[in-house]
């Protein structure tokens, strides 16, 4: 995807440098293929002879009208979190029986627009959601398919702000908690509208070891053929979550997909077989592997400083706004000087952005090319929760997305203008 052409980076056919004329920066740049590449392997490796699959895309990692086009052609469905999100889908004429509507605190508006927009699936978080939810499907005249978020108590290892399956996690109801799980069966046994076709969980994001989705996937089915037991249940689908892990740097490996898929199959097919189970679906829902390795992030060089004390940097256009993830995370992204990719990266520095914020570092101390004013500076590997959690701190623009493919570059997102930052504002006297 990414290459080195005569000293200039070039991303999908696209030289960097006609990249920042054409649309300025920063700009988030995503290669088009390498996401259709990523899709066709998850389409390849989770297929199974015994059921059927479903690979429901995590727009949380990245959304744009343009991504749902490209989902819908390959087939994909995808989740959502939020009416916002929902709504992106809906405008772009998504088929709506492929979303599954997940979130932990869904407002009665939510729901109801799920109700109205009758999306395939709603995934219910919790005991108040489904009695909501309960009251809001009494009075429409279709069913309504749900699947239960239950925690599996399975730790992934990962950062502990995107760990979800820990007891105290707040998504889900505990597979242990056996009283909760009995007054949610009395609602849905009550209400005909309302169907439970199966479970969900996410044990977490950015996970590396396969045996975290093995385990879950096998504890999965083990609570399914005990509670189809206790509860007189019919459950006919499984939901075991995204979160496989992607490298970052060029010193991290992506986890297997290949291997790991194909072992997820196997010890779904062989468990389902040996608890005698009706399973006839198994979904997953990877976000970030699907769209991260597929988007560089372009910044200018502005000034650099090199200080009194220890620290040497480089400042770009940019920053935590249009990546907070080191701040929030510790995360650490390769740079590099893109106009500069023949030259030794002799220089120590630290990529720091424009915003009013000590913490506001895109990767501290990295071997780099030396770097002057008006250099393009890139940031590898921000295609997933970059511009999903961009923000207009110190009223930076959220900057453009471009997609490249074959040379051809093509605007998917305008930069934001300053009339945006002030279009909500009531202003005085008006
Ligand atoms: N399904 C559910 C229910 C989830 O909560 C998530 C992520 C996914 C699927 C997709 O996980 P993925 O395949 O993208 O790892 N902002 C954090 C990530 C938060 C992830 C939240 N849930 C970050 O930048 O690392």
């Amino acid at each position: 995807m990414i290459k080195n052409n005569n000293g200039m980076l070039d991303i999908a056919g696209c030289s960097v440098d006609v990249l920042r004329n054409k649309y300025n920066t920063p700009l988030y740049v995503y290669d088009e293929a390498y996401i259709e590449e990523q899709i066709k392997m998850y389409k390849k490796y989770f297929k199974s002879s015994k059921f059927d699959t479903r690979i429901i895309y995590a727009s949380k990692a990245f959304l744009t009208t343009y991504l749902t086009h490209i989902l819908n052609r390959h087939k994909l469905s995808a989740d959502v979190v939020s009416a916002g999100e929902l709504y992106v889908y809906k405008q772009a004429r998504f088929p709506m029986k492929n979303i599954f509507f997940h979130g932990n605190n869904k407002s009665f508006g939510e729901l109801k627009m799920a109700i109205e927009y009758n999306v395939g699936t709603i995934v219910v978080d919790n005991i108040s959601e489904l009695m909501l939810l309960s009251s809001l499907t009494k009075t429409c005249n279709h069913k309504v398919n749900t699947l239960l978020r239950v925690n599996p108590g399975i730790e992934a290892h990962t950062h502990e702000y995107i760990q979800t399956a820990v007891l105290s996690s707040k998504f889900g109801v505990s597979i242990f908690d056996t009283a909760m799980l009995q007054q949610i069966v009395d609602i849905y046994n009550e209400n005909d509208n309302l169907n439970l076709q199966g479970f969900h969980c996410h044990i977490g994001s950015q996970v590396f070891d396969e045996n975290s989705f093995i385990k879950a996937t096998k504890t999965m089915l083990g609570f399914i053929s005990t509670f189809q037991n206790e509860h007189n249940f019919k459950i006919t689908k499984l939901n075991i979550g995204g979160g496989f892990g992607v490298k970052y740097t060029n010193e991290d490996d992506d986890l297997n997909l290949k291997i790991t898929l194909e072992k997820l199959i196997q010890t779904a097919e062989t468990e389902i077989t040996k608890l005698d189970l009706s399973i006839d679906e198994l979904m997953i829902e990877p976000g970030r592997s699907i769209v991260n390795n597929a988007g560089v992030t372009l910044y200018t060089v502005g000034c650099t400083k090199n200080t009194f004390g220890d620290e040497n940097y480089i400042f770009i256009d940019g920053g935590m706004t249009d990546n907070i993830r080191p701040a929030l995370y510790q995360a650490k992204y390769d740079c590099l000087i893109a106009n500069k990719m023949d030259e030794e990266k002799t220089e120590l520095r630290s990529i720091m952005g424009k915003c009013c914020e000590s913490g506001d570092i895109i990767r501290k101390n990295i071997n780099i090319q030396k770097a002057m004013p008006n250099d393009i500076l890139a940031v590898l590997y921000t295609g997933a929760y970059n511009y999903s959690m961009a923000s207009n701190y110190n009223n930076l623009l959220k900057p453009a997305v471009v997609f490249c493919k074959n040379g051809i570059s093509k605007l998917v997102v305008k930069r934001q203008t300053f009339q945006s930052l002030i279009e909500n504002d009531v202003m005085d006297g008006e």
